[in-house]
């Protein structure tokens, strides 16, 4: 993994850098030493290195048995547990698994009932897995899915002790209504380790067993993490390359750039930026501070906001995710009449136009006063992906304590959920 930073040398000076590592050193000790706030929430600080092998070869046994028995599996879920298994689909399994004998579907993320019922018509002769992830198990939008895909399909299929196969929980042993009906229907569960937050938890069995069936290598997810947990004991910013990026947003937020678009030339990065999203807005906005963080796929969003952000308001900064290995091209062939005029670049592939997208971009946005950094990573693998995940969780923890914030709870999520109880008249 790289860490460009060539464009903020003109917005960072080394003496900001000097004195916020200080401040990182502490913050990483705080971490360390379990004496932040919510420790209780610190399980996922050494998850992947301490992740069981007996853990990673049950997900793998249970997904090997999905692929076998159902041509659809269901992933219901919101937040944390939905968006890292659906970041990691995108990313490695374009199409989750269309070709393959079992197509990955997300439900429980929203309550549209229109997605619902045509999710509900494309599955309904369908063999089918569900698996409800829900840390809390009381969460309204993928509890409303299940009970309706229970009873509209799965019911009318299966018989109670089929269900037993078919249903599958994701939750907190011992707690919560998943855990609950788990134990009347006979379900089977993983577990969330207490002490991993939602938005921690992609690399619990809430996003390995999506992952396993996408047919995605978890044991090299895991590694890929584990070697960034190895490069994360010291807080040097010369080594520590998630600290550093987490330094250098905050630097910047305290210059007046409070917007982070974290952007990429990789349209199937779009569902990792999501969980990037999520997972910096909920663990840094809290006090009347936080770095908005915005996301935006290139090229297709320079003609979006790429006037906004060459010369709208100068609140802005941007985090590119770049992949260094050469992917799919395709060549621009010549054209004798040359009436679209492209015969200036006829024999160079689309993979070369779109680095120069790319390189022009970064640098017309430096001259309109926009500083970006770019984080490179080798290659589209399950090992890399699992780098980048453990890179930005490192990082939202280190960049929320040099805010001053408590990055590993949520209160200000419950304010809509109260007043949405309160009009459906909920008791
Ligand atoms: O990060 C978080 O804690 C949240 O985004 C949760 O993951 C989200 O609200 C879903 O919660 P639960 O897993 O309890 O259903």
């Amino acid at each position: 993994m790289r860490l460009d930073t060539k464009y903020l040398d003109t917005f960072i000076s080394r003496s900001e850098l000097r004195m916020i590592e200080e401040e990182a050193k502490e913050a990483h000790l705080s971490l360390e030493n379990g004496t932040c706030p919510s420790a209780d929430f610190l399980g996922w600080l050494h998850l992947p290195s301490s992740t069981k092998d007996a853990e990673l070869k049950r997900i793998e046994r249970i997904a090997k048995e999905i692929r076998k028995t159902s041509s659809v599996f269901i992933v219901i879920g919101i937040g944390g547990s939905y968006l890292g298994s659906r970041a990691a689909l995108e990313f490695l399994s374009p199409g989750y698994a269309e070709d393959g004998p079992c197509k990955i579907y997300f439900a429980g993320n929203s309550i549209d009932p229109l997605y619902l019922s045509n999710l509900i018509n494309k599955i309904k002769d369908k063999d089918i897995t569900v698996n409800v992830i829900s840390k809390s198990g009381t969460t309204i939008e993928p509890a409303t899915a299940f009970r309706i895909i229970r009873d509209k399909v799965l019911k009318k299929r299966y018989s109670s002790q089929e269900l037993k196969k078919r249903i599958i929980f994701t939750t907190t042993k011992g707690k919560g209504a998943l855990s609950n009906m788990a134990k009347r229907g006979g379900y089977r569960c993983f577990y969330i380790p207490e002490d991993v937050g939602g938005r921690f938890s992609v690399l619990t069995p809430v996003g390995l067993l999506p992952m396993a069936v996408a047919g995605i290598d978890i044991k090299a997810v895991i590694k890929g993490a584990a070697s960034i947990e190895a490069k994360s004991k010291t807080p040097s910013l010369e080594t520590n390359l998630s600290y550093r990026y987490a330094c250098l947003r905050n630097l910047l937020y305290r210059n007046g750039k409070k917007i982070e678009i974290a952007c990429s030339f990789h349209t199937d990065l779009h569902y990792l930026l999501e969980w990037w999203k999520q997972l910096f807005a909920e663990s840094e906005g809290k006090d009347g501070k936080g770095l908005f963080p915005a996301t935006a796929i290139f090229s297709t969003d320079l003609h979006a906001n790429g006037q906004l952000i060459q010369q709208g308001e100068r609140n802005i900064f941007e985090t590119f995710l770049c992949i260094k290995k050469k992917e799919a091209d395709l060549k621009l062939g010549h054209d004798k009449d040359n009436i679209d005029k492209l015969n200036y670049i006829s024999g160079k592939g689309l993979d070369l136009i779109n680095k120069m997208a790319y390189k022009g971009t970064v640098l017309a946005h430096k001259d309109g006063n926009v500083p970006n950094m770019s984080i490179t990573i080798d290659e589209r693998s399950a090992f890399c992906l699992g780098e980048l995940i453990y890179f930005f969780q490192r990082a939202v923890a280190l960049s929320g304590l040099l805010l001053g914030i408590n990055p590993f709870d949520q209160p200000g999520v419950q304010a809509y959920k109260d007043n949405m109880f309160r009009l459906l008249g909920r008791k």
